[in-house]
């Protein structure tokens, strides 16, 4: 079968360094790649049942191709399924399709696939390889990078996990095709913010091709895949365990994370709730004097052209500041904010007060 452009980036972690393959037809390469990691025992593909129909035998004929047996095993789809007890079964499926420490998982899904797959291979065995094949938005520009895996708790969203990084990470922006709108949208939202956190020829591009990238028209969305994987890349060599840069990738997020706590994680997407939460942090970058009114209406700008919400006029506004008050990410007491200072940088404030979060959100209510 014919492949198209392959443009292949380096995650660099000394000896767990890996690539993430990206263009169309780049599925093609899995049996390369299945051959260079020496695998010879069986390959599970771990799916969802929205994702393992449409594209489950494809793959595993190109593992069958690298003489392996597949076995295709799929969770239900969705976020209220990342959860230990689908853990459980996948290590179950492992077990049947009589995998070994040298077996391979491939994660072939979203960022819901990818986190419950990534953590299964993490545990199993104390550890065996897996692959990433993104088939999000989210999952190919954000979840599949980066190496966090995890499972949500009825208390808490991905509060069980591990970091495992993947072999390799292979993105095929042909999977593009059968995603459902919204989730295109929403998924948009994570590479305006690596626009406004790293990178303002990203965010310009943005601005620029919205009707093209909305039509997925792959030759315009191959950019911004990439250059968000170059972006989180970089990023994750440099601070895996987030002790330092790493939290850049949570801008909006403290907000986001507060807003989809306070709406019980159904009224919004992820990616929604983000582009909310971006709007309300550049909103407070303005009100700290670290960006002028021109910022925050060019970034409102983008974030509407993706047809992303930029107002929530019913916020339960005390909800979402308790929410984020409980979010993991707080460490003693202090919500840490990211801040834009120009376009394509941020700073971390940890002196933001209550009274200046609460006005940020009134934003979002349609006051300011
Ligand atoms: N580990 C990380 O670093 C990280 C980063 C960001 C997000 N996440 C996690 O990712 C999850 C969200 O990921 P998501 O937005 O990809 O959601 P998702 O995995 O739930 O996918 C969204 C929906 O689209 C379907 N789908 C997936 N690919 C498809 C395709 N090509 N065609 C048709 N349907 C398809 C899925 O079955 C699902 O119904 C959250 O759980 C979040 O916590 C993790
Ligand atoms: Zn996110």
């Amino acid at each position: 079968m014919q492949t198209g452009n392959i443009q292949s980036i380096t995650v660099d972690l000394g000896k767990r360094s890996y690539p993430i393959h990206i263009g169309t037809g780049t599925i093609e390469i899995l049996p390369d790649t299945l051959r260079s990691l020496g695998v010879k025992c069986a390959v599970a593909i771990a799916s969802d049942d929205n994702v393992a129909p449409i594209y489950g035998e494809r793959v595993a004929a190109l593992v069958r191709e690298a003489g392996v047996v597949p076995h295709i095993c799929a969770m239900p789809g969705g976020e209220a399924h990342k959860r230990m007890a689908q853990i459980d079964r996948f290590i179950g499926e492992f077990l049947k399709a009589g995998m070994d420490r040298t077996s391979v998982v491939i994660a072939l899904g979203g960022g819901v696939v990818g986190d419950v797959v990534g953590y299964a291979a993490a545990s199993f065995m104390r550890g065996v390889r897996f692959i990433q094949i993104p088939t999000t938005i989210v999952a190919q520009v954000d979840s599949s990078v980066g190496g966090k895996t995890a499972v949500n708790h009825e208390l808490a969203k991905n509060i069980i996990g591990a970091f495992h990084q993947p072999s390799a990470v292979i993105i095929d922006l042909d999977f593009l095709k059968s995603l459902p709108d919204r989730e295109l949208r929403a998924g948009l939202a994570e590479v305006i913010k690596h626009g406004v956190i790293a990178d303002a020829a990203l965010f310009a591009y943005m601005e620029e091709n919205a009707d093209a990238i909305l039509a997925k028209d792959l030759d315009k969305i191959e950019f911004p895949v990439r250059r968000s994987c170059e972006i989180k890349g970089a990023i994750v060599s440099e601070d895996e365990h987030e002790h330092g840069v790493r939290a850049n990738l949570n801008y909006g997020h403290t907000f986001g994370h507060g807003i989809e706590a306070a709406s019980n994680y159904s009224q919004f997407l992820h990616g929604e709730a983000i582009a909310l939460g971006m709007h309300a942090a550049a909103t407070l970058a303005r009100d700290l004097g670290m960006v002028d009114q021109a910022f925050v209406d060019r970034q409102r700008g983008c974030i509407e052209a993706y047809g992303l919400p930029v107002a929530w006029p019913q916020m339960p506004i005390d909800r979402v500041l308790e929410a984020m008050r409980h979010d993991k990410k707080v460490r003693a007491g202090t919500m840490k904010f990211i801040v834009p200072d120009l376009m394509g940088h941020v700073v971390h404030r940890t002196d933001v007060t209550v009274d200046q979060a609460r006005t940020a959100l009134e934003a979002l209510m349609g006051s300011v």
